[in-house]
């Protein structure tokens, strides 16, 4: 439990951070809200007796160290981070605290770890970006599925997604990644991020019951692109995206996400698919849970958790998947999402039926193509 810690949320009346705020103060931490609009910031406040409310904008760094005064950690939700990273992280060293956020942004997550590896490093900090269903999620699947390997040829990570009511914050953190990427779409291969202009293709993906074989959008490019590659040795990674949901998040008349039960979640479900492949073997991981936004609180608060409590494997930035334990780390959301994982990370060589067999299975790698559609990772 957070033993009554103070942890900072910037952003905290946005939808996302509404959740963040709910989880910390559910797991016994104080949160201190923050954020640039005084109004929303103290109706956000006046519906959390007992709760600090600190203005700040990333425009205004000692409006930011004032909010970040004696804090334990800062979780970011202000999104786009484009905008916000920088300054906020500028401000957790300064003030010599973890920072955690949820971006998915591919280009902001780029930069979080071009700008700050060296310094986060030599000072002994720990930032970590996309700490959140896009790039944490899959990339601790991912590490969860490697097991005992160090390397692998491919990591495929299917999003399973019923719909996909956007968020303002996510229209326009895709918005801001289209344009700083030209227009044109982002692909990981060879070790490297590219850029394509063509249409990503459309694809069969044999997701596992409840969902069964769905059409995909191939190449959806997510965070997980950022975070998987940074710490394992896989030089193609691909994300997919259920066409229904790609849908939804290009549409401009699609609502935000209307609350159904009395955490606030919307009736969205996922299924996050995980298929690793060395040679001619596959491992796999799968998850699936309810509502893309609310399960981001549970992945970054049990990030701060972990970082305060000294549960980690390393200092700097790093993705969840490489300074977590990541299989301890996916069984301790128990309570927010459901794990189909293999136990060969706790030493159990043989292969499971279903996880790690010796031949291809026309999962992943080849995945059934049937026909060109538009569509692109939004962030
Ligand atoms: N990786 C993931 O899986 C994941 C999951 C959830 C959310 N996210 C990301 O988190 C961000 C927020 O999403 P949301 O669902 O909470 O959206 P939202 O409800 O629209 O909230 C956006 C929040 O960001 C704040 N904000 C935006 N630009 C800002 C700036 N320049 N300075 C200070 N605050 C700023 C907004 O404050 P104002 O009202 O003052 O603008 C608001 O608090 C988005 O970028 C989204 O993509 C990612």
């Amino acid at each position: 439990m957070g033993s009554g810690q103070m942890v900072a949320v910037f952003g905290a009346y946005g939808h996302t951070g509404r959740f963040v705020v709910a989880e910390l103060q559910e797991r016994g931490f104080v949160p201190v809200l923050s954020g640039r609009d005084l109004d929303r910031l103290h109706a956000l406040a006046a519906s959390c007796p007992g709760l600090e409310a600190r203005p700040a904008s990333v425009d205004d760094p000692a409006s930011l160290d004032r909010a970040l005064d004696g804090v334990a950690a800062v979780i970011n939700c202000a999104g786009p981070f484009a905008a916000t990273s920088a300054p906020v992280i500028e401000a957790a060293l300064r003030a010599g605290i973890p920072y955690v956020d949820v971006a998915a942004e591919i280009e902001a997550n780029v930069d979080t770890f071009a700008h700050f590896t060296d310094r986060a490093r030599a000072a002994g900090a720990v930032i970590v970006p996309a700490m959140a269903f896009f790039g944490a999620l899959g990339d601790l699947l991912a590490t969860t599925a490697m097991g005992d390997w160090t390397a692998a040829d491919e990591v495929h990570i299917a999003y399973g997604l019923s719909s996909w009511q956007p968020t303002g914050g996510t229209r326009a953190a895709g918005a801001v990644s289209r344009q700083r990427r030209g227009g044109a779409r982002v692909v990981y291969r060879n070790g490297r991020l590219d850029h394509r202009q063509d249409e990503a293709p459309t694809l069969k993906w044999p997701f596992p019951d409840p969902l069964g074989t769905r059409e995909v959008i191939g190449e959806f490019t997510m965070a997980d692109v950022v975070t998987v590659p940074s710490h394992l040795s896989v030089p193609e990674v691909r994300t997919y995206m259920t066409v229904e949901a790609a849908r939804d998040v290009s549409a401009p008349d699609t609502p935000t996400p209307a609350a159904v039960d009395e955490h606030g979640r919307s009736a969205q479900t996922f299924l996050v698919d995980v298929v690793v492949r060395s040679g001619g073997t596959e491992r796999r991981a799968v998850a699936g849970g309810q509502d893309i936004y609310a399960v981001t609180a549970p992945l970054a608060v049990e990030a701060v958790d972990r970082i305060l409590t000294g549960r980690t494997r390393t200092v700097g930035v790093a993705s969840a998947g490489e300074i977590f334990d990541a299989p301890d780390f996916l069984r301790s959301l128990s309570s927010h999402i459901s794990l189909d994982l293999c136990p060969w990370h706790e030493g159990v060589q043989l292969p499971c039926k279903g996880h790690d067999r010796g031949q291809p299975t026309g999962r992943g790698a080849t995945a059934q193509r049937v026909g060109d559609e538009a569509g692109a990772g939004t962030a």
